[in-house]
């Protein structure tokens, strides 16, 4: 008789958690920096939009801003932007190299960029300030200098 209890226990966790992940999946938006199309890692200087690194204003989309970076050991292009305030950017990134980290602290960007892919993110800077971006992926002996930074004025 207690089989039956703990059978349904066991179901009914395994269900708190599907939906939990469903939850936070679907209406929270959590979902991990999509690596969508893939790209010549040879030829991103001259592939739209990496052949203009750095901040652009859109019209007509879902975002205000388009952040682009180019990665590449063991610096990143651009090294300093500056965003606006409460403006909400798609940060779009690659790697020409090797697969480089791409954190920028205090905020909900963090993506792995791997060299052939296009690495995304949608975030709102709500906090004004300097965010250090930093490479959290080992890359080779410059690795640890690897920085850029955004400032939300
Ligand atoms: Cu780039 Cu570590």
């Amino acid at each position: 008789k207690f089989e039956k209890i703990w059978l349904i226990f066991g179901f009914g966790t395994l269900l708190v958690f599907l939906t939990i992940i469903g939850v936070s999946a679907f209406y929270l938006g959590n979902q991990p920096p999509s690596c969508l199309a893939p790209i010549d890692p040879e030829k991103v200087d001259t592939t739209a939009p990496f052949d203009e690194p750095g901040l652009k204003k859109v019209e007509g989309k879902d975002w205000d801003y388009e952040l682009v970076f180019v990665a590449s050991a063991f610096s990143y292009s651009p090294a300093h932007v500056e965003v606006p305030l409460g403006a909400k950017v798609k940060v779009i990134a690659t790697s020409k190299d090797v697969m480089h980290g791409f954190q920028a602290a205090g905020t909900n960007v963090n993506m792995m960029l791997e060299p052939g892919y296009i690495s995304e993110v949608v975030t709102t800077f709500k906090n004004p300030g300097e965010f250090l971006i930093v490479c959290n992926e080992y890359c080779g002996v410059g690795h640890h200098m690897m920085h850029s930074m955004i400032e939300v004025v």
